[in-house]
């Protein structure tokens, strides 16, 4: 028996990339391949990339950069670039970076062995195609693999919607779902192997549309399925965008026992004209208005959100509009991102912000969400949260879980192993955590 290679993944960008790695692993699995956590004695890199900024991209050609002497020490090493920068620009990665030796779009995973053979036989291998067949397909595998309580389980891909600033239409393709029964087989293959907590994902998750029986189901019917999975015992969903924010699924964060009262559910700026420039399809007041009837269905749903500052001719008023609406919703976390210039998307050909402004800007955000998430979590003090424990955390006897607002909670010296799901009171807030303690009377649950 030969010894088996070892594949080092570097994962970046969003969780649906977190979800394609483990999918990328278990295929070269197949092709005799265990993963390592170490690039250094590995046989094949790959880097899984994010193409939504800048920096983001640039940060790939460095990191390539570093693995040029590993590749000068052993010949037999294949470095490989998966992911949203594979798909903008694979062949000016080959280009750029002679010691790659494959590139791989994200809608092309499951040729993945095929691409492999070809790069261990000294040919360079490169793949970027919109394919038709469905890769889900392809790469539907039954591990039985032990995981820990949380998984991720894409179940909607690509989007239509064309914002502006963005390049997920372009690097992940048209809008795509997969068919009902498949999800639901792959969340009780999960649930078998120690999963507790399934988020579900999408580009534009609360746009799913997948076929089922009677016809195509909701986000908000997957869900209510997902909820009769025995063993499963919480499911999340994430990214949404408002104008998908149907009214099943806000029913359903009403009475659906397992979702979770957390929502994620970016806005990018809370100025109207602004909105309009970014093709985002709704206002600021629609998006306030949605978030009412998502409070009066659960009262203690936590909000998040995506906010970009200085795209394109924002002015200070159009930034204080921002600003104001932060101040209705009252956010427990957000995103901040200053707008980067995508070549190929609308926005980057329009007059562009002065970068200090941008600084100044984001800065003043980010204060005020920091503000903000602090209140959120102080409000925790004294309340009684379940958490789902996870992993043990750095200081003897501790175990680290989430809570159902998806807090990180922290707690010493209860006999809890991850998995469990235990009643907290919460007895202390930090700037990234809580800590609280186990009910000694009512522990299991
Ligand atoms: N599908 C999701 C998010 C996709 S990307 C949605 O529609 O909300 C994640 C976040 O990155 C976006 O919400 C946006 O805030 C940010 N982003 C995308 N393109 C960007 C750009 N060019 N510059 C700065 N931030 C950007
Ligand atoms: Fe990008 Fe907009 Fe689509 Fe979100 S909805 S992925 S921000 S184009
Ligand atoms: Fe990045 Fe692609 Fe996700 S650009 S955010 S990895 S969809």
């Amino acid at each position: 028996m030969t010894a088996p290679k070892k594949l080092f993944i570097k994962t970046y960008g969003c969780q649906m990339n977190v979800y394609d790695s483990e999918r990328m692993a278990e295929s070269l699995g197949g092709q005799g391949y265990v993963a390592t956590d170490t690039p250094d004695d590995a046989d094949m890199i790959l880097l899984n990339t994010c193409h939504i900024r800048e920096r983001a991209a640039e940060k790939i050609y460095s990191e390539l950069g570093r693995y040029k002497v590993l590749k000068a020490a052993n010949p037999d090493l294949r470095i490989g670039v998966a992911g949203c920068v594979a798909q903008a620009e694979g062949a000016e990665i080959m280009r750029r970076q002679p010691i790659v030796d494959l590139v791989v779009g994200p809608q092309s995973y499951h040729r993945l062995p095929e691409l492999e053979a070809k790069a261990r036989s000294g040919k360079r291998a490169l793949d970027t195609d919109f394919p038709t067949e469905d890769k889900f397909e392809v790469l539907r595998q039954r591990p039985k693999s032990k995981r820990g309580p949380t998984a991720f389980l894409t179940v909607q891909e690509g989007c239509d919607k064309f914002c502006a600033f963005c390049v997920v239409p372009y690097t992940r393709g048209a809008e795509m779902s997969r068919p009902a029964n498949r999800v639901l087989e792959e969340a009780r293959n999960l649930v078998e192997r120690g999963v507790r907590e399934i988020t579900l994902l999408g580009q534009n998750v609360n746009a799913y549309h997948g076929a089922g029986e009677g016809g195509d189901w909701s986000l908000a019917r997957l869900i209510w399925a997902l909820n009769d999975v025995d063993g499963l015992e919480r499911i999340r969903f994430t990214t949404s965008h408002p104008n998908d924010m149907a009214d099943d699924l806000i029913e359903a964060h009403a009475d659906c026992p397992k979702l979770m009262p957390y929502l994620h559910l970016p806005v990018q700026s809370g100025s109207d004209r602004i909105l309009k420039r970014m093709n985002r399809a709704h206002t600021a007041d629609s998006y306030l208005r949605l978030i009412d009837r998502l409070r009066a269905a659960r009262p203690d749903i936590i909000m998040s959100g995506d906010f970009i500052v200085g795209f394109p001719e924002e002015t200070e008023t159009d930034f204080q509009a921002t600003l104001d609406l932060i101040d209705a919703v009252g956010y427990g976390s957000a995103y901040t991102f200053k707008y980067s210039t995508r070549p190929g998307t609308p926005a980057a050909e329009r007059p562009q912000v002065d970068e200090a402004v941008k600084d100044e800007r984001l800065q003043r955000l980010q204060a005020l969400v920091a503000r903000q998430q602090r209140a959120t979590q102080d409000s925790m003090i004294g309340r009684d949260v379940t958490v789902l424990f996870e992993r043990a955390g750095r200081q003897p006897g501790q175990m680290v879980g989430k809570s159902e607002y998806l807090h990180a909670v922290h707690v010493t010296g209860a006999d809890l192993s991850p998995g469990r799901l235990a009643r907290v009171r919460i007895t202390e807030s930090s700037t990234n955590s809580l800590a609280g303690t186990v009910f000694p009377s009512d522990d299991a649950v």
